[in-house]
């Protein structure tokens, strides 16, 4: 039996491939590997796809993050507050800027951080450090944008900068009080990975960051780049975090393809949506101001083992992101967090099964997929122990 893949990169490099070798055979012809013709090219066809003023193309999205708060100056003594449904590199970022990650609960409806649970926070005043919060970290939690029109407004109240986790959401769009924009591009700062199975991914490390203040992008510039202000002249000590020239022209050839690929994306999520709306699952939508890039499609479920054994027994790839929030990570222990702080970001990790998606996906490999779910729910549903069985109905019936 054929596998069905969760990414299928092969398949999005054959319709890249020509474009990308002719661009390879200028890059040996010019020998300009880091930064140079290709990298502005693609920070300016970003920024213009974006519709942002800056885009500074950096190493990777956990550096986008980590300059992207040290050109705002937060650092030892300040927090960040973000979600504990993130991938590591999120909180990493904040750490190694020297600052302190706050983690609040999401909404148990979307995964994406409560702005409730934010206002919550603050408005208790009982801070952490002494300077306490200087921004807020949103992440676009599997390409679904987190409710920014209600985060701006408690960042405009509270006066903090809103940098945007947009590492999962290139493409997705978001309504704002400026109307609808591309998520990264809602708040102060917007920080992208470029990691190879992204939406948009290179051939290796990349990241960006999108902004529409030139001061800031300047910084970011600098700071990715050893600080520097001409060839060795440094007026801030930064670091080697600048983007490749091989992986700029892989993203130019993909960048073209991403609105295509979103809408296959769409239309497969769609698609999934209507076959598995009669099984006791709970199911991704977008929300009423945001559309999402389905970066993935994830579903829930109490008993989602049993469905992600039925799936890899049928040759069908699942993951599971993640499996644990991270105020539970050994990694982050210092943060002081217990098992019970953040019951629905806990209850979404118990119960999440990512399932394939990628633009290359058939119909068929679709119908395959509801297919062998159909029929894990049709096994156990006799069996279950339907207390246990149940979401938690805090997790709510859709996503
Ligand atoms: C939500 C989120 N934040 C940050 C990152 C870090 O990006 P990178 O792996 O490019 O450093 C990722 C990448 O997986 C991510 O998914």
């Amino acid at each position: 039996m054929k596998k069905i893949k969760m990414i299928d990169l092969a398949a999005q490099n054959l319709e890249i491939r020509a474009e990308v070798e002719a661009a390879l055979a200028e890059i040996h012809q010019n020998t300009a590997y880091v930064g140079g013709p290709q990298v502005e090219a693609f920070e300016r066809e970003f920024a213009d796809y974006l519709g942002v003023r800056h885009v500074i193309g950096v190493s990777s999205g956990t550096d986008a993050l980590h300059l992207s708060l040290r050109a705002l100056s937060i650092g030892a003594g300040d927090e960040v507050i973000t979600t504990p449904m993130t991938f590591i590199a999120t909180t990493e970022a904040i750490l190694h800027a020297g600052a302190t990650p706050v983690l609040v609960d999401v909404d148990p409806l979307t995964c994406n951080i409560s702005p409730a649970a934010i206002r919550k926070y603050l408005e208790n005043g009982r801070f952490r450090t002494a300077n306490g919060p200087k921004a807020i970290l949103p992440v676009h939690l599997y390409g679904a944008p987190a409710a920014m029109r209600e985060i701006n407004a408690i960042a405009a109240q509270y006066r903090l900068s809103v940098v945007e986790d947009a590492c999962q959401a290139h493409g997705a769009r978001v309504a704002t009080d400026r109307g609808w924009v591309r998520a990264g591009t809602a708040g102060t700062l917007g920080c992208f990975s470029f990691y190879p199975g992204k939406n948009l991914g290179a051939w290796g490390e990349a990241g960006a960051v999108a902004t529409n203040d030139a001061e800031l992008a300047a910084q970011i510039a600098r700071l990715r780049d050893h600080g520097r202000i001409s060839h060795y002249a440094h007026a801030d000590i930064g670091y080697n975090a600048r983007l490749d020239a091989l992986q700029a022209a892989v993203l130019r050839a993909k960048l073209k393809r991403l609105d295509r690929w979103n809408e296959r994306r769409r239309a497969i999520a769609t698609r999934y949506c209507e076959l598995l709306a009669d099984l006791d699952l709970v199911l991704p939508r977008d929300p009423a101001d945001a559309e999402s890039c389905y970066h993935l499609f994830v579903i829930r479920n109490a008993h989602r083992d049993a469905f992600r054994t039925a799936l890899l027994t049928a040759q069908i790839e699942c993951g599971i992101h993640y499996p644990i929030p991270l105020h539970l990570q050994s990694a982050l222990k210092d943060c002081g967090y217990r098992h019970g702080d953040f019951p629905h970001s806990e209850a979404v990790a118990d119960t999440v099964l990512s399932l394939p998606m990628h633009p290359h996906l058939t119909d068929g490999e679709v119908d395959r997929v509801v297919e062998v779910l159909d029929q894990v729910a049709r096994q156990a549903a006799p069996g279950l122990d339907t207390a246990e069985a149940e979401v938690s109905p805090a997790v709510g019936r859709e996503v």
